[in-house]
């Protein structure tokens, strides 16, 4: 069985910097034509210069005819200023990303409330800059499991209020509170839903031994957050749509003591997807998700250009190579129902 679709967009994509681009570039050309990159760097990119500094660095790893687009967005930090925001749009800048301070992988510079930002937030509302957000409170006391609900309910929700005609997109959502919320909400704000949240739940980490490779952050819910998370994928909602999450991290600092949160999926992307969407009986419904409904609300045209994949088993490699190091992608060593081959 062969699957057709139109070149994708990543949404939420993780390149990393300096010799990791050689492997997060190269796998992501083969999955999709454009991919919004996360600025979580250090250090952070948080000002136009550094953003064009590294959009040069990645597209030093594109090859000259190859179809893919690094879309870029700038970090959220107490130095950005009304100035740089007003020039963002017009150096190819989509979106800024808010990482609540603490809450994941170089988050440390993250703004911990926006309360002291709320004029940078009017001046992105003014010139259509999209918010990203990493949708999870960081307050010592509450439980991992709880963090995204609590942060719908006491920090979404009333930024929303104050902030109704700034675009938003809550980033790589993971509970049925989350879907619900989103759906009801009329506009101005969509979700990113990963490959690995539509795929597993919590068992998939600590069941009959911890699995570093399946800790990500938010940290995997519950089945019937799952259930939600692929309803809300297939369901032809536009305000759903494919971002991976993807992010990298060398064996060592996934497999230790203090493991660092990600999945590295972006090497089978769309593989990962169209076995979520054929085991929901939707694959009709995939090419709305990866590569429309994302274009629309970032308001960009749909890529040119076909992906194809195809029904056939093969087997996902143990490890791969990370610059001087190497890194276990998601799901090593399995045997997977889905390949792209075009
Ligand atoms: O699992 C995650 N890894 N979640 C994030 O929010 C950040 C990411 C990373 O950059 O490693
Ligand atoms: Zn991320």
């Amino acid at each position: 069985m062969m699957l057709t679709l139109t070149r994708p967009d990543d949404f939420h994509l993780h390149l990393r910097d300096g010799q990791a681009l050689a492997r997060t570039v190269g796998d992501a050309l083969g999955q999709c034509a454009r991919a919004l990159v996360m600025p979580n760097l250090v250090p952070a990119v948080d000002t136009l210069e550094a953003v064009s500094a590294y959009r040069q660095r990645i597209l030093a790893h594109v090859p000259k005819g190859a179809d893919f687009t690094p879309l870029m967005s700038l970090y959220l930090s107490q130095t950005l200023s009304p100035e740089t925001l007003l020039h963002a749009k017009a150096q190819g800048v989509l979106a800024v990303k808010w990482y609540p301070k603490g809450a994941t992988t170089n988050s440390a510079q993250g703004v911990a409330h926006l309360e002291a930002l709320e004029p940078i937030l009017s001046v992105m509302q003014e010139v259509g800059l999209i918010l990203l957000i990493h949708g999870e409170v960081t307050e010592a006391q509450v439980d991992i499991f709880a963090r995204e609900s609590c942060f719908i309910e006491e920090v979404l929700i009333p930024l929303r209020a104050k902030f109704p005609r700034l675009k938003m997109v809550l980033e790589h959502i993971t509970t049925a509170h989350a879907v619900e919320y989103v759906r009801s909400q009329e506009r101005n704000l969509a979700a990113t839903i990963t490959a690995h949240h539509l795929l597993f739940n919590r068992n998939q980490l600590l069941v009959g031994g911890i699995k570093p490779h399946f800790y990500c952050l938010p940290i995997l819910k519950k089945e019937e957050d799952r259930l939600a998370l692929v309803q809300a994928a297939v369901s032809g909602d536009r305000r759903f749509f494919l971002g991976t999450d993807s992010a990298p991290h060398a064996r060592s600092a996934k497999e230790s003591a203090c493991g660092c949160a990600g999945c590295y999926t972006g090497y089978a992307t769309m593989a990962f997807y169209a076995q979520v969407f054929e085991r929901a009986q939707a694959l009709d419904k995939l090419n709305d998700f990866a590569a429309k409904f994302g274009a629309e609300y970032y308001e960009l045209p749909y890529n040119h250009g076909e992906l194809v994949l195809e029904k056939r088993v093969w087997q996902l490699p143990e490890t791969l190579p990370f610059g001087d190091t190497v890194l276990v992608p998601f799901l090593a060593g399995e045997q997977w129902h889905w390949q792209v081959v075009a």
